[in-house]
């Protein structure tokens, strides 16, 4: 099954041709609007939703282009319906949909999540896996049973932990997209004469990240000065030790023999370390996938939507609407009203 992938949560504009059965990926393109955001210090939803508007055509003709397909060559068009800016989403969902109609083709409507939980499938990982989801909208563990099937075992309180690095980079002052950059400025710090406080002996699969953020705020409006880079080294190894003691939690609870970790914040390479080594302590295997499949990126939003109907798992049909919000645990499609 050859899927046309569509995906317009947020950002990135991504449009990817993936051979299902193969685990293929046949051609990917992807616009980031990073610069067109940057000005606002964030992102703006109607700034979004205009540039996947304006870049979708070309990028859809690129990548079929790259793949050597003809659009008669797709079985199926996937688009992210959710969750994420739900104007966003409403571009790419409503082109996929028309390119559905028009061809003739089954309209597959993608979970971003499950995008991003079954594309370690994408980098050689098996079902069943336990899966640390960490990205700018979650900070999630799961078993990935099998396809379509879920178990939620922890997730954030409040902020994601990928959101907690972006505000931390901003209250550095650090350029936009300000999450990365706050590995950048660790690497040349040392955070070791940094006590930032986070519950030590918690044993919930849960987390928390406001308050480290918080603990951040004081520290740079308090008496003792500290240069940025120890400030940003001594949070990143805060939120290492935090999501590899919960790693570790969960590898014991669980036994998983395969440990993956997906979405933006596993680019980071003291936490994939980190993991790696909790991995390692319970003879599990880790497999993070490439950065290109970290991120946000279409290619997981073909190959999990495909794998649904592969699976004759129910996948949703022109009807099926945005939503901004849908727990991984959640039935799929989300309901229409
Ligand atoms: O999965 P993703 O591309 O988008 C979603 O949120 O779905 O993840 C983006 C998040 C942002 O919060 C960004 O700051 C964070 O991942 N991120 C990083 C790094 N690269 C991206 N956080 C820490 N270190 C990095 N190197
Ligand atoms: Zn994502």
């Amino acid at each position: 099954m050859i899927v046309l992938g569509i995906e317009t949560s947020c950002d990135e504009t991504a449009v990817a041709v993936v051979d299902v059965e193969k685990r293929q990926i046949l051609a990917q393109q992807i616009y980031s609007q990073v610069a067109e955001h940057a000005p606002y210090a964030g992102v703006v939803p109607e700034i979004a939703s205009r540039a996947h508007l304006e870049r979708l055509p070309a990028l859809t003709s690129q990548t079929l282009k790259d793949a050597g397909l003809e659009l008669a060559g797709i079985d199926a068009v996937a688009a992210t319906v959710g969750p994420g800016l739900t104007t966003a989403l409403l571009v790419g969902t409503t082109f996929a949909k028309t390119l559905a109609v028009a061809l003739g083709k089954p309209f597959l409507a993608a979970n971003h999540i499950e995008g991003h939980a079954l594309s370690p499938m994408l980098a050689g990982a098996e079902p069943p896996y336990l899966l640390l989801l960490v990205s700018g909208g979650h900070t999630q563990l799961a078993m990935v049973d099998k396809v379509g099937s879920y178990t939620l075992l922890g997730s954030t309180l409040d902020d994601a932990v990928g959101e907690a690095f972006d505000k931390v980079g901003q209250m550095l002052k650090l350029p936009y997209p300000p999450g990365p950059q706050v590995e950048r400025v660790a690497a040349t710090g040392n955070g070791a004469g940094i006590e930032l406080p986070f519950p030590k002996n918690d044993r919930s699969l849960d987390f928390s990240f406001a308050g480290l953020k918080t603990a951040v705020l004081d520290l740079l409006n308090g008496k003792n000065r500290h240069e940025n880079a120890d400030i940003a080294a001594a949070f990143q190894q805060a939120c290492v030790t935090i999501l590899t003691k919960k790693s570790q939690l969960a590898l014991k609870q669980t036994g998983a023999k395969t440990f993956v970790a997906a979405g933006g914040v596993a680019a980071n390479a003291a936490i994939r370390a980190g993991l790696q080594a909790a991995a390692a302590k319970h003879g599990a295997q880790f497999i993070a996938p490439p950065l290109a499949l970290c991120t946000d990126n279409a290619a997981m939003i073909a190959f999990a939507a495909g794998l649904r109907a592969v699976h004759k798992l129910p996948s949703g049909n022109l009807s099926t609407r945005p939503v901004p919000r849908h727990p991984l645990d959640m039935p799929w499609p989300p309901a229409t009203a």
